[in-house]
């Protein structure tokens, strides 16, 4: 097997908007608060160990993540010194190589505590903790009576430490309403949120007699609510450059970093009359140039984006005809004429001073940012780094 085999389509990775977006990140937050970089699902798809090493060079050193896989990828590439929080429970099966990889561990529960308490024990070790609250998520996290009546115990156990104090706000990228006006549906508010957990973090610090870092907040929050930052705050979607609230990112000081380019493998007229895609769903109606390239659903550009779908080429936008395959999809190049095969095919990203948003990507198939960029990342493995 070749060393370096061809690929046509790859995913490029924008070194200086990343390293924007971590600066532009860290302002907003301002100097009290750390920047956490979330990087599990492959960074997004954009790469962690790519991601990770970029980030480390510019200061960050606290790394959200979800497996075990994970943690170890940041540790071959970033050694001891970053700080790694895990942000789903563990399974006993994980407990000896999570401390191992010196893992800081979220605990969810009673139950979790337990479990991870008789292991220790056992263990004769201790364990780094973020003690999760469930504030209005209802996923993970201690139901609130139930972390009050645990505080006591981390008090006082040596099994854990606790180094953090945290919540996941469920729509930090709401607009706030008017004054007088209730929240987003008359049933959430963020700052309501927010003032709960200002709360919780006064009964912290009364029962448990410790300043761990206090963290409730993500993307929506390190953006539209700044001062709720608390000790730390845990970014994903805006460090890779896409607004949590679907508008145009550099309107909201951030720059895209992933791209998709591709080239196209055939290009050919079709006349009147003829059909394209399975199903014939389209209907040539006057003879048409028509571009194919050799991505599909398996690549992840969904059937679903078919509506409204397009791709960029010699700086035109050009339409998706009939449904999207597995692995090809036919374009209309009505609009790019010149183009031959092998030409270059943007699929998000920017050619010659037109663009394609990973939020307009979504906009086709009702879905969003989160899931185009780790949909492509996942099934598109061929990542060039660009400065
Ligand atoms: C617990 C937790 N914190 C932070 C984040 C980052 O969220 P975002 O990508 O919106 O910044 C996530 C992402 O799902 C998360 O699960």
């Amino acid at each position: 097997m070749p060393q370096s085999l061809f690929h046509p389509t790859q995913i490029h990775l924008k070194q200086s908007a990343l390293v924007h977006n971590y600066h532009f990140l860290k302002s907003k937050a301002g100097s009290h608060s750390e920047v956490a970089a979330v990087v599990k699902a492959d960074a997004y798809g954009h790469g962690l160990k790519a991601v990770a090493r970029i980030l480390f060079q510019e200061g960050c050193r606290t790394f959200c993540i979800v497996s075990l896989d994970e943690a170890w990828g940041l540790r071959q590439e970033l050694g001891r010194t970053a700080r790694i929080i895990k942000l789903i429970p563990s399974l006993p099966g994980e407990y000896t190589d999570g401390v191992e990889l010196g893992l800081e561990q979220v605990l969810v529960n009673r139950e979790d505590r337990l479990s991870w308490g008789e292991f220790l024990k056992k263990k004769g070790q201790v364990l780094p903790v973020h003690l999760k609250v469930d504030r209005g998520m209802g996923r993970l996290g201690y139901p609130y009576r139930e972390f009050i009546e645990d505080l006591p115990f981390f008090r006082d156990t040596t099994l854990f430490r606790v180094v953090g104090v945290m919540s996941h706000l469920p729509a930090s990228e709401e607009t706030p309403p008017e004054k007088g006006v209730k929240g987003t549906g008359g049933i959430y508010h963020t700052s309501a949120e927010i003032g709960r957990f200002e709360q919780v973090v006064e009964t912290v610090r009364v029962i448990l007699n410790a300043t761990p870092a206090l963290h409730i907040g993500n993307s929506g929050t390190a953006l539209y609510y700044p001062r709720s930052c608390f000790d730390m705050v845990r970014t994903g979607l805006a460090l890779y450059g896409a607004d949590p609230r679907g508008g145009d990112p550099r309107k909201a000081g951030l720059e895209p970093v992933m791209e998709i380019k591709t080239h196209l493998v055939q290009v050919r007229t079709l006349d009147k009359g003829a059909t394209i895609g399975y199903g014939r769903t389209h209907h040539v109606e006057q003879p048409t140039r028509v571009g194919v390239i050799p991505v599909g659903y398996a690549d992840g550009f969904f059937r679903s984006f078919a509506r409204g779908g397009q791709i960029l080429v010699g700086g035109q936008y050009c339409k998706v005809l009939g449904r999207i395959s597995m692995n090809l999809t036919s374009v209309d190049l009505g609009r790019a004429p010149a183009a031959r095969q092998g030409d270059e095919a943007v699929l998000l990203g920017q050619q010659s001073g037109a663009e394609i948003l990973a939020a307009e990507i979504a906009s086709w198939g009702e879905t969003i940012p989160y899931e185009v960029f780790t949909s492509f990342g996942r099934l598109i493995p061929h990542r060039v780094v660009q400065p």
